[in-house]
């Protein structure tokens, strides 16, 4: 199967006034968003440099000791900020694997106090490590830089769906938004090769998910270029009639350019015109290797409706993602589905709280 050509979109174009680069950048991101839920970016504006600095910083707090990293997890804030251990998250379509990764997050941007006393787990204040100043401040610049790139893409996106300019920035303004560092373990001898993956495959929730770009590390602790040709990220197109399954390809952006992708918040909004993307990080074949890699998750802002907008409620589409939800209710659910949030996060939804009458009757 040859490598499909997922387009390339200049962010140089869509902030020119300049109509025909505008068009052309538009109709770039039709196709990439709409045929593979994902596009390659050039002049996002990320210093690589910048990113090679945050991924230096975790591996330094990734490692100290088990008991030093704990002391900045948060179950209580379903790991929405701070560090996440090893083991805790699983994908939903792929048979419950816990991801063999460990994490941080953090957000980019201060909460709007409304929102984070209406959902204090989304929105809480950021976490970090004693000491690690650059860890704070690189950290925060990449974050910032994505989002930018990323505002940028969804007026672009807006454009090239024929909405008005900022319908996306507007449902994203507010949103939950947070940047992730991912450290993937290193497999042993007797683990490489038994299906272990480093990420299962899934579609991430939110609305649009930027990707700075990896980095494989070798046994000795030096970066390195990939180690086989079967690991790293892997993507699977639309399904098609010939071929509902879609196709798996391995996202291979070109030299300088970072990777966005469409979330589930995206998909619903625009009645499936556009796609999320299925993705699947596979570990390699050899004992020892780590990964470096992070992602900026753009979300709808908590209190917005998920469901087609006015323009794309075909009958088909409105009978897929019914009923409406709430983006924070929505991203409650999938925390809990995802094994962030405890189960009993949904007993807890103010309009639930079945435990109400049961508490009177025993007073
Ligand atoms: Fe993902």
């Amino acid at each position: 199967m040859s490598q499909p050509s997922i387009p390339t979109v200049d962010l140089a174009d869509l902030r020119s006034n300049d109509p025909s680069r505008i068009a052309s950048a538009s109709a770039a991101i039709r196709e990439a968003f709409g045929t593979y839920g994902l596009v390659y970016v050039m002049n996002h504006g990320v210093d690589p440099n910048g990113v090679s600095r945050v991924y230096d910083e975790f591996r330094t707090l990734s490692q100290q000791p088990v008991a030093e990293k704990q002391k900045l997890a948060r179950p209580d804030l379903w790991f929405q900020r701070g560090w996440t251990p090893p083991n805790t998250e699983i994908a939903v379509a792929a048979g419950g694997q816990p991801d063999f990764k460990e994490c941080y997050f953090m957000a980019p941007y201060e909460s709007d106090p409304v929102l984070e006393a209406q959902y204090p787990e989304l929105y809480p204040p950021n976490i970090w490590p004693e000491g690690m100043t650059a860890f704070r401040e690189e950290y925060t610049k990449m974050g910032r830089a994505l989002h930018e790139a990323g505002l940028a893409l969804l007026r672009g996106a807006a454009h090239a769906l024929g909405l008005a300019p900022n319908t996306f920035t507007d449902i994203c303004e507010g949103g939950a938004h947070v940047t992730r560092i991912l450290h993937y373990l290193a497999l042993s001898p007797e683990q490489v090769n038994t299906g272990i993956l480093w990420g299962e495959e899934h579609t991430d929730f939110n609305l649009l998910t930027l990707l700075p770009g990896g980095r494989f590390v070798d046994p000795t602790g030096n970066v390195a270029p990939k180690p086989d040709d079967k690991s790293g990220l892997f993507l699977r197109t639309r399904g098609t009639p010939e071929n509902p399954a879609g196709v798996q390809v391995r996202g291979r952006p070109p030299e300088g350019c970072i990777v966005a992708q469409i979330g589930q918040q995206l998909e619903m909004l625009t009645g499936g015109v556009f796609v999320a993307t299925p993705h699947v990080i596979t570990a390699p074949g050899v004992p020892g290797w780590t990964r470096d890699s992070s992602a900026h998750f753009m979300h709808a802002s908590a209190n917005s409706v998920l469901f087609p907008l006015e323009k794309f409620q075909t009958p088909a589409a409105r009978s897929a993602y019914r009923p409406p939800v709430l983006a924070g209710t929505y991203a409650i659910k999938t925390l809990v589905d995802i094994g962030l949030a405890p189960k009993a996060a949904l007993d807890q939804l103010g309009y639930r709280h079945y435990d109400r009458l049961e508490a009177q009757r025993g007073a």
